[in-house]
């Protein structure tokens, strides 16, 4: 099936939570990096400017930067909403409000949005999906997935997750998955069977707890290396 604008809400994380979903080190930012589904986060375009390597891999990369900006504006009110009305479900520490959290993504976002046709032009935005990626083994030297594995667990089936971790493997030798839970704040129901699945393939896996909390219960990660 095509994969079209109106499906996608468009959603972007900013630098400093990458950051910390992910426990970057100064030496990790240092990195060839793989963003898969980065989406319109604003981490290629931060990290870029700071003379890091990264490129960042989705499907809402074959359309134009107007278009994903028309699309941002026709979805943020609902979604923006819709978390009001799940208020509970997150943690308004470092972000306090719903409305502070509107700010915050729309200025990732923008940020996006200025850098991507310049980016796409340098190939550091590439339309591609998982669980197949069209790069070599170890291009990379780290691939992040933020939110799309094991978020979308009702849509996506354990095989697909060990099939997406191992491709990052593939071109990165370690990949980092942040959140583990699924959408509702649930553990992600695939996450035991992943880990089982990829220490069977000879995988290192560790869950590790990260400094950010958003979602509550939403601060652990998935490190995978081959060994
Ligand atoms: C919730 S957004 C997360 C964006 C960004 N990683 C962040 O945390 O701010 C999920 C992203 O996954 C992308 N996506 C959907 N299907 C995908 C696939 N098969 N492979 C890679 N990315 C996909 C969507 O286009 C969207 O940009």
């Amino acid at each position: 099936m095509a994969f079209t604008l109106e499906k996608v809400v468009p959603w972007g994380r900013s630098y400093d939570e990458y950051v910390s979903m992910f426990s970057l080190s100064e030496n990790d930012l240092t990195k060839k990096i793989i963003g898969c589904s980065d989406g319109p986060a604003s981490f290629n375009s931060e990290l870029t400017h700071q003379g890091g390597s990264v490129v960042s891999i989705d499907p809402i990369y074959q359309f134009s930067a107007e278009e994903l900006e028309a699309r941002i504006e026709e979805t943020y009110s609902t979604v923006l909403e819709q978390t009001k009305k799940n208020e509970n479900e997150f943690v308004w520490k470092n972000i306090k409000s719903p409305d502070e959290l509107g700010q915050v993504r729309m200025s990732a976002m923008r940020e996006f949005l200025s850098d991507f046709p310049a980016g796409k032009e340098q190939g550091r935005y590439v339309e591609g999906e998982l669980p197949a990626l069209e790069f070599s083994n170890k291009e990379f030297d780290l691939a992040l997935c933020s939110h799309f594995l094991f978020l979308y667990s009702e849509h996506y089936s354990l095989d697909f997750h060990v099939q997406s971790i191992t491709e990052m493997c593939r071109v990165a030798g370690e990949a980092r998955m942040f959140p583990l839970l699924e959408l509702g704040a649930k553990k992600s129901r695939h996450l035991e069977g992943v880990v089982k699945e990829l220490r069977s393939k000879g995988y290192e896996c560790s869950i590790e707890k990260v400094g950010y909390e958003f979602q509550k219960g939403g601060n652990e990660m998935l490190r995978v290396k081959i060994i």
